[in-house]
Formats: C-alpha cells, structure tokens, sequence
C-alpha cells in the first residue's frame, strides 16, 4: 500500500530520512481493526520520529502519522484515537508508563489502510468532513487536555496561548474562545497574529511582549523561546499547562523563584485518553467550532507539507487525503 516512512533517522536533516512509497499492510491482532484512512493530519510529532525522537531504531521502518479520519471494516466513519496504551490500565490511557501512540511502536496513519485496537475508534460526526476529523487526535486532543482537564480553566478565566501560529496552538485558541474564556496569543509573527484573532483570540502580542494584564494560565508548547515571558505573564496562584518544547527543552531562566514565590503550577499535559476525543467531537459537533487547515495535500505530495511545518510557515494544520 502507499504509505509515508522513515527509513533511517537524521537528526539535522529529518527531511532526507523521508520516503513515499510502498509498505506492507500491518496485519490485524484480535481485537483491533483495519481503517481505511480517509484523511490523516501532519504533527511536529512526525519531525521529531524523522529525527529519531521517541522511537527505537529497531522500529525502523516506520509508517508516520499520529492521526486519521476514515472508515471502519463495518462502514463507520471513525476518528482514530492515537494512543495505545494496556487495555488492562485504569481509565485514563495516558498515564500508562508503557503507552505509545502511534508511529512509536505501530505502524501509523500516513498510509492507505491503519490498524489499531477497536476500543481506539471514536465516531465521526456528520457535520464533520474527514479533513476536519483528521485534524483531532493530537493537537486538538492536546489542547482540549491542555485547558479542561490539566489546566481546569471555566468560562470567563484568562489564558495566554505562545506560539499562535502552531497546530496545538491554533486549537488552543478556538476551543478556548468556544469555551468562554478571555483568550491572549502572543506570535512572531504579524500576519499570524492577525490570523489568532480571526481565529477567536480577543488581544494578540508579540512574541515576548509584556501583557496589560497577567492571566490564570498560560499554554506552552513552544519551550525556551517563551518559558520566562510565560512564567512572567501569570497571576499569583496561577498555572503553566506544558505539553511541547518546539524551540527546545533548556530554558535560559527556569524562573524558580518566581514559580515559589508567587505560588505558581506548573503542570504537564500528554495527549489524551479515548473519553476526552469524544468530548472534544462532541464539543465540536455541538458548537459549531473547527479545526483550522492551512492546507489539503494528497498523500503523494507528503513531503511539501513536511517542509512547510520544518520553515515554520504553517497556520493550522496540514492534512493528506487518500
Ligand atoms: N505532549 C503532547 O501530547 C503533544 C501533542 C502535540 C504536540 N506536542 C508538541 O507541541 C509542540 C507544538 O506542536 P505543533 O504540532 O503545534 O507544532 P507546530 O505546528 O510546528 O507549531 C509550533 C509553533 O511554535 C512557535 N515557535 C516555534 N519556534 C519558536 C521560537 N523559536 N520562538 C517562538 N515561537 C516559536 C511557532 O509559533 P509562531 O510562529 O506563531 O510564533 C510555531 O507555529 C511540538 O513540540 C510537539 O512535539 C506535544
């Protein structure tokens, strides 16, 4: 079948390390279930495997892709739900130690058919196309976490999203909006920032720029590009939701005395569990809100996507459909 891969890693060049071609349809275990991949959704999660983050060596070759939207051997429109975790694990699959999603250790959705377990098929709603579905089970999934579970924000709080021109970030600041919350973004950039308020965002600043205001939580997938503005921006007792370090892991000033001094939380936010995508469908469904597509690519034409998230010229999502 078609598929995109990675044949090696290339931690300077990920680009080099990626392949359109054929691969082998992954068989199918008891219990899980073929999808015919409809539309699949590109994540800075696909970079980090072509660099040989989070995946061994011996998984080589990998199929990428971490999301899918398609149709099940029974007909159903499906969203897939990425993570994998023991079916025997508590409720909440995320805080299994031994979980992976998928393109870690299973072949995953950039690729005409995935296979995954059943419980992990979450259905499609007609009101939402098979682009739009693709898009959520890792950057929406994440910002839906981000905010309502790990960052526990009710209408009418202030949150601050860094980076507004990013996949997670854009869903950050539509749900949030959908959700009544006062929405700031900061971006480097002044197209993007206009983007962001488009999108829903009440105020935007530049990347660094000191806030009129100091907010109930920020949400950080940037790292050390934005950690001290993002510590800074809090009001005391406030949290910092993190669940990426795209500019990297090591910041200039961790902001430690900041942190106890004014009491502040900072909580990390992975993914999230099979309940909270059907939420966040269902949450959707209900108020109309979407993901945001920077652009359709047909599989073939994978690695143009891939090069538009590497130079950091996306705003929104890129999604393949077969
Ligand atoms: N923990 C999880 O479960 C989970 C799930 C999904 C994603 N993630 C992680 O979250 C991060 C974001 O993922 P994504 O798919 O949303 O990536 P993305 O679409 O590539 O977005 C990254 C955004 O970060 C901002 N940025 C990048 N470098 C920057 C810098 N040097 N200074 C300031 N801002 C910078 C940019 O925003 P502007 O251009 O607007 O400034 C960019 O749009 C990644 O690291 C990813 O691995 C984690």
């Amino acid at each position: 079948m078609l598929a995109v891969y990675a044949e090696r890693f290339a931690p300077d060049d990920p680009l080099s390390a990626l392949v359109v071609g054929e691969r082998p349809v992954p068989s199918v275990p008891e219990g899980w279930a073929a999808v015919t991949v409809r539309a699949a959704a590109l994540n800075h999660h696909d970079l980090w495997t072509l660099r040989g983050v989070g995946i061994k060596a011996e998984a080589l070759p990998m199929i990428l892709g971490c999301d899918a939207a398609g149709v099940d051997e029974d007909g159903n429109e499906v969203v897939v739900h990425a993570v994998i975790g023991d079916p025997g694990a508590a409720d909440d699959e995320t805080l299994d130690p031994r979980r992976a999603i998928l393109s870690e250790r299973h072949q995953g959705t950039f690729a005409e058919t995935v296979v995954v377990p059943r419980r992990n098929l979450v259905p499609k709603p007609a009101s939402m196309s098979f682009e739009e579905a693709a898009c959520l089970p890792s950057a929406w999934l994440t910002a839906y976490r981000m905010l309502f579970t790990r960052g526990r924000l009710a209408p009418g709080q202030t949150v601050l999203v860094q980076g507004a021109g990013g996949g997670v970030a854009t869903a950050l600041v539509v749900l949030a909006r959908a959700a009544g919350l006062r929405v700031l973004a900061t971006s480097r950039d002044e197209a993007k920032r206009q983007r962001a308020l488009e999108l829903g965002a009440h105020e935007v600043y530049a990347a660094g720029e000191r806030l009129p205001v100091k907010v109930d939580a920020v949400m950080e997938t940037v790292g050390r590009a934005t950690w001290s503005h993002s510590i800074r921006s809090l009001r005391p007792g406030g949290a910092i939701v993190i669940s990426g370090t795209t500019s990297g892991a090591q910041p200039d000033d961790a902001e430690l005395t900041r942190i106890f001094y004014k009491q502040l939380q900072v909580v990390g936010s992975t993914m999230g569990t099979r309940h909270e995508l059907a939420a966040l469908v269902t949450m959707l469904d209900a108020t109309g809100a979407r993901p945001l597509v920077d652009r359709v690519l047909p599989l073939t034409e994978a690695r143009t996507g891939f090069e538009a998230m590497a130079g950091g010229e996306l705003f929104g999502k890129v999604v393949f459909t077969l």
